[in-house]
């Protein structure tokens, strides 16, 4: 069977979002609510893998839901929603849990970073967090799933998981009709853009990220005009002069994340941004960028900090999302139960 494109994707309300979430993944999930059916959520159960202060999570979910709309999703023409209000997530995670298997899961590079050496510490939440993130994807039977680079192996995960729940259920898949296919998609990452991994300001070799104790690492989608222009003064760079060429980039990686993100937030590419900048030093680029960015940032942050202002409109918003979330995962969830062998009233 064919599956009709469907484009599902999440972000964690820890904290505000940055300039590595605006254009490795946003940016996409923008561009492709133009022509599909997308759903982008904020993950809120993945969020607690580590701890969360509740009262500040609640404003997460909010500021993350406000940053959403505030660069340019439609909450009317895409499904925004916070990923709590919707059971299937939960059920089917756990269904997810009893596919996937223990080896799977200890490949994952990003558990590994994330518990660090005290990994006997870490929640289970932590270890099973990329089951549950196959289930939002395949709880809506999502094709599509635009993302930063780093989620990458996540995603191949994701497929696994579909793959073997597909062939473990085979009879009773075909039996219901979903000979060919199977019953969940194999979803493909989106992995576009010339800033699919931006990295820190301060370390080129280094992600940007939300937990780098160094707010200069990172460009906030909160932060001001003023407090844009002086991280860039201040990303680290080095000596020479731009190049010309793509290729008189490798090894400098604070010269290509700089020249990515430029390329990104202009929409053009890496090779006409260096035809344009080869040769220039880096304080007269760093200028350009400045203003690029504060010309595309700034004033997402004012939006956001508007829509904050009504914490009721964004939660009317997110539960009008969440139901119609719910309508399409439920008949999905139903099938699956079926298919599992469970009795549903
Ligand atoms: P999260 O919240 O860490 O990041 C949200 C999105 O931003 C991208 N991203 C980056 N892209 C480029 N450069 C960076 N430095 C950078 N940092 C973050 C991420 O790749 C991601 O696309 N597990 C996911 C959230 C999730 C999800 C899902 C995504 C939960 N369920 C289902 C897709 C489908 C996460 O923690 O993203």
């Amino acid at each position: 069977m064919k599956f009709n494109e469907r484009v599902f994707s999440g972000m964690q309300p820890t904290g505000s979002l940055h300039l590595g979430n605006y254009l490795g993944a946003m940016l996409q999930w923008i561009e492709l609510q133009k022509s599909h059916e997308c759903i982008y959520c904020v993950v809120d159960l993945h969020a607690i893998t580590v701890w969360q202060e509740p009262e500040e999570l609640k404003r997460s979910i909010r500021q993350v839901t406000a940053a959403y709309i505030a660069a340019g999703l439609d909450p009317k023409r895409s499904i925004v929603f916070n990923q709590s209000q919707v059971s299937a997530h939960a059920e089917l995670a756990w269904i997810f849990n009893c596919v996937a298997r223990l080896g799977w899961l200890a490949r994952m590079t990003q558990f590994k970073e994330k518990a660090g050496k005290d990994r006997e510490n870490a929640s289970v939440g932590l270890y099973a967090y990329p089951n549950l993130m196959a289930a939002d994807i395949l709880a809506y039977r999502a094709t599509h799933v635009p993302v930063g680079d780093d989620q990458k192996q996540h995603l191949e995960l994701a497929r696994d998981i579909a793959q073997k729940f597909n062939n473990d259920f085979r009879a009773p898949i075909e039996k219901a009709g979903y000979g060919d296919g199977g019953f969940f998609p194999q979803p493909e990452p989106v992995i576009i853009g010339p800033a699919t991994r931006v990295m820190s300001l301060r370390d080129g070799t280094k992600k940007m990220s939300k937990s780098d104790p160094s707010d200069l690492s990172r460009i906030n989608l909160t932060d001001d005009a003023d407090t844009i222009a002086r991280k860039v003064q201040k990303a680290k760079t080095d000596p020479e002069p731009l190049p010309s060429e793509a290729e008189g980039l490798k090894g400098r990686p604070e010269a290509e994340n700089l020249v990515g993100i430029y390329a990104a937030l202009t929409g053009a590419t890496v090779q006409s941004v260096l035809s344009t900048f080869g040769g220039s030093q880096f304080s007269s680029f760093k200028k350009e960028l400045a203003e690029a960015a504060v010309a595309r940032l700034a004033p997402i942050a004012d939006e956001s900090a508007r829509l904050m202002q009504d914490p009721t409109e964004i939660d009317r918003i997110l539960a009008d999302g969440a139901a119609r979330a719910r309508a399409i995962a439920a008949p999905i969830m139903d099938e699956v139960k079926d298919i599992v062998g469970f009795i549903r009233s």
